[in-house]
């Protein structure tokens, strides 16, 4: 019997005082859920990569609460042990608190997830307490964020001047300040997000931020090779599924050309 233990909130807070990194990586859907929860990953990310990765759209703003939601339900279906944590999407929670909170809400309710996150530094302080104060952790996120990918003007590596890097610093006391239980760090250079994160209690997450962080996220579809219209520098490739999938799809064509499949083992008859 195995002694592996529910990962909650409490979980991933004692993981930095205990110095143990906090594995998480992206989740869409129930059987991608089920493989990364038995593989031992902390925290599964719905990500609103999602948009990209598995929609097709060329950044993440397009996706919608509904489709959120239904990610995030199928994902918390597939999770037994990882903390599942729902992206909420661009403009789901930038108008006002009181949307933020009701839509934070519907995450929690409608599709199990154990917490939000959401993109933005100290202009989110005041929405990311308003959620805490309803009941629900909130992951922050700062630095490179896509849903402002036009105000930043494109995809570039935060915390290069010194405004930068004060702002991101300033940010992410006040989102600690505001209860948010974690701060994704994204594309981030690296002496910044390792100043972040000796100066904050609570665990920090990079993505492109260097290997001081008190964990590490990638999107699953990068590491898996299942996406290549985007290989930033700081994402490892694991494995080459896009290939298999290529191969396998070709030798099913084959099989199916050929005559060979179904054979009669595949195949019902007259009892
Ligand atoms: O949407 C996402 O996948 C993310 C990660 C890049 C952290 O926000």
């Amino acid at each position: 019997m195995s002694d592996r233990k529910k990962i909650r909130l409490s979980t991933l807070l004692a993981r930095k005082s205990a110095g143990k990194k906090i594995v998480a990586l992206t989740a869409y859907d129930y059987s991608m859920a089920r493989l990364l929860d038995e593989a031992g990953v902390d925290l599964l990310l719905v990500g609103d990569s999602a948009a990209m990765v598995v929609h097709g759209f060329e950044n993440t703003l397009p996706i919608t609460m509904e489709t959120m939601l239904d990610h995030t339900a199928a994902v918390s279906r597939g999770s037994k042990y990882a903390f599942v944590v729902a992206d909420m999407p661009f403009m789901s929670y930038q108008a006002s608190i009181e949307q933020a909170i009701t839509n934070a809400g519907r995450f929690i309710k409608e599709a199990g997830a154990e917490a939000v996150k959401i993109e933005g530094g100290l202009e989110m302080v005041d929405t990311a307490r308003a959620i805490v104060r309803a009941g629900i952790p909130v992951m922050a996120h700062i630095g490179l964020s896509f849903q402002r990918i036009h105000a930043q003007s494109g995809a570039k590596v935060q915390g290069r001047k010194d405004a930068g890097h004060a702002y991101l610093l300033e940010s992410a006391l006040a989102l600690q300040e505001a209860g948010a239980f974690s701060i994704i760090l994204e594309l981030i250079q690296a002496d910044v997000a390792t100043e972040i994160t000796s100066k904050l209690e609570i665990p920090t997450i990079g993505i492109g931020a260097g290997s001081e962080c008190d964990g590490q996220i990638l999107v699953t579809n990068d590491i898996l090779g299942l996406y290549d219209k985007m290989q930033p520098k700081f994402v490892r490739q694991y494995a080459n599924l896009g290939a298999t999938i290529i191969d396998a799809a070709k030798a099913f064509g084959k099989d199916v050309r050929g005559g060979s499949y179904p054979d009669e083992s595949e195949t019902f008859s007259a009892k």
